[in-house]
């Protein structure tokens, strides 16, 4: 209670200790007593606050899992990869993915235990993308920061590592941007790694070595800092430099080339996972030759006058309307639309090509791009078809599974499963 309103109610000639004692003594207590009391409570508040704060910073978080098991991070850092990109947090879906496939399942714009705990169950691993922006990668101080808040992260959400998908341009002459992402993705694997020895980390980069998008980035001092490369095979008309018309996706020969970029850059092709997609492009077509040539609107990109972002991406589960258009045998509002897109066949095609090349293995942007909910035979049929497409890595790696763990190219690994 404040003096004022203690005055206020007596006022007596008294000092305040008086007045206090007299209110004391009307409660029928000692206010010697209470004045100890209080003051030694907020002590011992004090102190022990002091004493378990930096505790708590070290106390391990707690599994939300089903089965503690499930917050085990996966051990295997040699198998080839099922790399798969979840955009939605979605339960209803992630119970339809073939997880005798994926290996590993990156979480783009979410975090949620029930997948990490999902992933882990089926001896998948669970990483998150590592955020990031250009101005992190000249400044150690920042790198540092930024590396401590994602181990944390890593920690709590008990995570398989990080992706990096920055996919900023970074021009040929910016020596100090390139060597800063560099440096960020080695300094974020070497403490990753000290604190959870399995954990792994990849960067997105361009479908070829190039500069392709103004991305002139160390391809090989990336590979060599993470545990490999996810090459998005895809996007490949962000700039069309001839006649501005509309073209594959994902076109097979570029693929090949692409790849070969890499590999002629001295990249080992087990640094490389050829990442390909559920998705196509819609393009309005401004005029469609006999040829079926689909003239475009140009829109820059990058230095280039025409891209794709003309169309618009459409996932696979919408390109069964497309069928539906082509049986009607038109467009809407009269204007013809090309429409390109991968299906298993030409999915099948590529995912060979990357077992052949002896590569890392294949990643698929995005999960969610089929109708998992939908009961339309075709949708179910197109579902099951994709995820059969798929490689079947851990089969073999089932006949195997008392190989001991091989060292990584760098050596710096060399632990036994
Ligand atoms: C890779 O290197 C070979 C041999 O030097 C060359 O013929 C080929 O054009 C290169 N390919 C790419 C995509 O860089
Ligand atoms: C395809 O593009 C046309 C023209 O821009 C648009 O009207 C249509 O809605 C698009 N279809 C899909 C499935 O996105």
């Amino acid at each position: 209670m404040p003096e004022k309103d203690i005055e206020a109610v007596q006022p007596l000639q008294k000092g305040t200790r008086e007045t206090r004692r007299q209110w004391c003594k009307m409660a029928g207590v000692d206010f010697r007593w209470v004045a100890a009391c209080v003051s030694l409570t907020l002590i011992g508040i004090a102190i022990g606050y002091w004493l378990i704060k930096p505790l708590g910073a070290g106390v391990p978080p707690i599994c939300p899992c089903e089965n503690l098991h499930f917050c085990n991070r996966i051990k295997d850092t040699t198998r080839k990869e099922v790399f798969m990109f979840s955009l939605r947090a979605t339960a209803t879906d992630w119970v339809r993915y073939d997880w005798t496939k994926v290996t590993t399942v990156v979480m783009v714009g979410y975090l949620d235990m029930g997948l990490v705990c999902l992933a882990h169950k089926h001896g998948a691993r669970a990483v998150i993308i590592g955020d990031v922006t250009a101005d992190v990668f000249v400044s150690p101080d920042k790198r540092k920061s930024w590396i401590a808040k994602q181990l944390d992260v890593v920690d709590r959400y008990f995570l398989d590592g990080l992706n990096f998908d920055f996919e900023g341009p970074i021009l040929p002459d910016q020596f100090d941007l390139r060597d800063g992402y560099t440096a960020l993705v080695r300094e974020t694997r070497a403490a990753l790694v000290e604190k959870f020895p399995f954990a792994m980390v990849s960067v997105d980069v361009a479908w070829g070595a190039q500069g392709v998008d103004e991305r002139s980035y160390d391809n090989q001092g990336l590979a060599a800092a993470a545990d490999f490369l996810f090459i998005m095979a895809y996007d490949m008309q962000s700039q069309i430099r001839g006649p501005c018309v509309a073209g594959p996706n994902s076109p097979f020969p570029r693929v090949m080339e692409g790849v070969q970029s890499y590999l002629n850059a001295s990249i080992s092709p087990d640094r490389l996972v050829l990442g390909l997609p559920w998705y196509g492009y819609n393009y309005s077509c401004l005029a469609l030759s006999k040829e079926n040539e689909c003239s475009i609107r140009a829109i820059p990109f990058r230095g280039v006058y025409c891209s794709d972002a003309a169309g618009n991406e459409i996932n696979f589960n919408t390109i069964s309307i497309v069928h539906l258009w082509k049986t009607l045998g038109r467009g809407m509002n009269g204007h013809s639309l090309q429409v390109r897109y991968d299906d298993p066949k030409s999915l099948k095609v590529k995912y060979q090509y990357a077992i052949d090349a002896g590569l890392r293995g294949v990643g698929v942007w995005n999960t969610e791009a089929l109708a998992y909910s939908s009961q339309e035979p075709r949708d179910i049929w197109d579902v099951h078809e994709m995820w059969t497409t798929l490689p079947d890595f851990r089969q073999n790696q089932r006949h195997l599974n008392n190989r001991k763990h091989l060292p990584r190219p760098d050596g710096s690994d060399t632990v036994q499963g």
